[in-house]
Formats: structure tokens, sequence, C-alpha cells
């Protein structure tokens, strides 16, 4: 088994040109709509000399096209599916209409090969953002379906030469370097920490060489894509400040009070950097560090391009003397307790319940009950106090609102209370989140370590 503390190194480092992936700006005020074409391709993640992988991509590369558009904007996306299997498009962290969230099964049904369908939402905060796929994510994410969403400010706070966006992967890869797609869905990553790889790209690339002017406030937007792997990382090495959680700015630029900085699936993390020499971006979840992006200091005309601060998004406040705490108990896993479990209505017993394929819950109930964990009035605060009893980390995605993050129990370090859509909760810790339901509609709480979710890590609330 790859553990994640075995980062693979099939050999020496790969070299390549940081490549953008192409750029989809939506055309203002017409009705015209992008085009995402969901299918096959190949392509080589690992050397020149390696065997190419099979991929399911966007438009052909992986990471998918770059959707770029101004806070306030429709988007409008039609996808075409050109799989073997139905999918739908979730646009991650977006406080989107219910209707397009993109959840096959609960806000739509998925859309089947040769179909499409077409998205079109409004983008009410700027930041960073991303999309995938959301049907059987854990297959179709591995394999490549996803992209970055960008949504710029109003006046856009970073020129483009000094907004970089570096959409993360680990991959995992057979000994001739192509994509391992015999090992999608073993059920030792289901139980364990999920899929992990042992291969990181930068933007489809390995370890590609960036170019950064000399003194100029540079952002650099991370995405975590990886189906399972927590990327820790130290801003501190090169003297980057902290703009942005999850799409979400801070108010000021913040010098990380602690390191390594967690970094879990499907978080984003703006990075503020004025270089004055060359610097590596480095994971440390390995015994070694592991540098997988080099930046080239050039130099500039020596004006300052960019402000260096971000605006905050306006998000509704929690009314914490009035709100409802829902409680949810995260059983199951490996070395996890054996509960008795409910699963499509049958309840199980501990030792049986692994046998349906589901390994974990929330409360009890394994997978989408009827119910859901709570019913909201439109415009109530709910905090939920999640308690992981388990024996893994895990990186849970409310959909459709941003929350706080109120409490952690065990932790030293206060970082705040950031604005969140994705927050990673420790074994034996309790984690307090709060927000306002305010977006109408039927919505996904689930964890995004995408083999647990698909093992019965995955709820869903109403908010009426
Ligand atoms: Cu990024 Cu339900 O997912
Ligand atoms: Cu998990």
């Amino acid at each position: 088994m790859l553990t994640r503390r075995r980062m693979l190194q099939l050999a020496g480092m790969g070299t390549a040109a940081f490549s953008v992936p192409p750029i989809l700006t939506a055309a203002r005020a017409s009705d015209r709509f992008l085009e995402l074409t969901a299918g096959p391709s190949r392509k080589k993640l690992y050397r020149n000399d390696a065997a190419e992988s099979e991929l399911w991509t966007y438009n052909g590369s992986s990471p998918g096209p770059e959707i770029r558009v101004r806070v306030g904007e429709t988007v409008k996306v039609r996808l075409f599916n050109n799989l073997e299997e139905p999918t739908s498009i979730h646009w991650h962290g977006i406080r989107i209409d219910n209707a397009m969230d993109g959840v096959s099964g609960l806000t739509q049904p998925a859309v089947p090969p040769g179909e499409s369908f077409d998205y079109e939402f409004v983008v009410p905060d700027a930041g960073t953002y991303w999309y995938h796929a959301h049907n059987k994510s854990w297959n179709q994410v591995a394999r490549g379906l996803y992209g970055p969403l960008i949504v710029e400010e109003a006046k856009p706070a970073f020129s483009r030469d000094n907004d970089l966006t570096l959409v993360i992967d680990d991959w995992r890869l057979n000994r001739d370097g192509s994509l391992d797609v015999a090992s999608l869905g073993h059920l030792m990553d289901w139980s364990h920490g999920g899929r992990f790889g042992n291969w990181l790209t930068v933007n489809g690339e390995s370890n590609p060489e960036i170019q950064v002017v000399r003194g100029q406030a540079t952002r650099l937007r991370l995405i975590n894509a990886a189906n399972a792997r927590i990327f820790e990382i130290n801003p501190g090495r090169f003297g980057a400040k902290i703009l942005a959680y999850d799409g979400q700015a801070l108010s000021k630029p913040q010098i990380p009070a602690y390191a390594p900085l967690l970094l879990g699936p499907a978080q984003r993390m703006d990075l503020l950097v004025t270089p004055d020499d060359d610097f590596l971006l480095e994971e440390l979840s390995g015994d070694d560090p592991y540098p997988f992006a080099r930046f080239r200091t050039v130099e500039g005309d020596g004006t300052q391009h960019s402000a260096g601060s971000l605006p905050v998004n306006a998000i509704p406040e929690p009314d914490l003397d009035n709100a409802r705490v829902v409680r949810v108990d995260m059983t199951g896993g490996a070395m996890g307790r054996m509960v008795q479990t409910v699963y499509q209505g049958k309840i199980l017993s501990g030792e049986d319940y692994p046998r349906t394929g589901q390994l974990w819950a929330f409360n009890g109930v394994a997978n989408l009950a009827e119910e859901p964990l709570l019913a909201a009035q439109r415009g109530e605060t709910i905090i939920l106090e999640v308690f992981n009893d388990t024996a893994f980390m895990h990186a849970m995605h409310v959909h459709g609102h941003h929350f706080r993050v109120i409490e952690r129990s065990g932790a030293t370090i206060d970082d705040g209370d950031p604005w969140r859509d994705t927050f990673l909760v420790g074994p034996e810790q309790t984690v307090r989140i709060a927000f306002v339901a305010d977006n109408p509609g039927k919505w996904l709480f689930h964890c995004h370590m995408l083999e647990h979710a698909a093992a019965g890590m995955n709820t869903w609330f109403d908010v009426a």
C-alpha cells in the first residue's frame, strides 16, 4: 500500500515549463455558453519517455480550462458528455442557485453519455474556486475531471501577470508512468485514508518552473484537486502571507502562525509573495521535503502593479446566540469502532454493514438518507458540531454556503475564525462551524476525501 508518508519517487524529478490552462472568459452580456466537453484523452503525466495515461478531461486538458469571470457576473456553461458513463459538474465553493449545484442524484439527474446540460449561475463572491465532476467523483476526479474557476474582484486586485493559478494533484502512477486505473475503487483505500497518488503535478505538469517578478506583489492561488491527500506547505519558507482561504479573503494578509499549513482535498489557499529571490514550493507530508514547483525571479520595471491585499466578500454573519446546534458523529473505517449503521433504510450490525460497500457513517447512517440531517428555516443560524470518532483526518465540505470555523477542540493555536467551505477534522477532534442557512434547496455535507464520501460519509440538509 502506498501511504501518505510514502510519496513514490519513480525516478528523478521531471522538469517542465509552467503551463497555464487555457482560459475561458465569459462573454459578457451575451447569451453565449462556454462549452465544456467531458471526454477521454491521453496525456503523459510522468517523464517524456514514460507511457501515456488514459485520462478523462474537460476540453482535452487536465486541469480543464480556467474559467475566469468578474464577481456578480453570470456564468453559462454547456456540458457535453463524451464519457462512457453519466456525469455532472459541481462548482465548488460558489454560493450558487441550488438547481445549478451539479450534484447527481440530488440537484439534477446525471447527464447520460451523448447528452448535454446547461449550467447558468451568478457568482456572488470574488475568489479562488474550482469545478469538478460530481457523479462517482472518486473515479471521475481521479481521472482528471476538474478545473479552476476564478472570480475576479470588481476591480482586480492583482494584475494578470502577478496572479497565478496552481491546481495541484497527486496521481497514482504505474511503474511505466501511466495512470493506475486498475486500483480505482480498492477497498483498502476506501477504508483507510482514501486514494493517495505517488506523483504530484501543478496544472498537469511535473515540477514546473514559474517566473515571478522581483519585488512584485504576486498572488498564488493554490487549489488541492487530489482525491484524498492533504498537502502540507510552509509559506513562511519564502516569506509568503495568507490572503484567502477557500476563496474568502482575510481582512488583511496574514503571516502564518504555524507550519506546516494543511491544504486538505478541495481546499484553496491564496498566498501573497513578494519575491526577492528564487524559491521552491514544497510538499512536506512525506519523509523529505518534496519540491513540486520552482519559482524563478526575474527583473521587472520596478513599478508595483498590484494592490497586495483583497476586498472581503459580504457573507451573512452567523447569529451565535440564537443558533441551532446539530451534532454529527463520524464513525467507521479501518481501526474505527464498529457501530450499528443504517444504510438504505436497513439496520445493519457493525460486522454486516461493511459488506454493503459502505464503511463510514454520520450519526449511524451511511450515505444519503430519506430524511435530511437537518431542515433549516431560511435565515436560521446553524452550528454543526462535528465529532470525528474515526482513526483518520477528514475534509468536510458544506455545499452552497460558507461557514466560520468557531471552535476546534485541542487546538493550541488560535487561527481565528476564517470563512471556509471545507474544513479538516482530526481523529478524536470536535470542530464547530457556524453559518446562516440562507440559500434554499437541498445541500450536501460530505467528506471530500472522495472514497470516504462514496463509502458513506455523505449526508444532506434542507433549507426551506
Ligand atoms: Cu467539491 Cu460535493 O464537492
Ligand atoms: Cu474522510
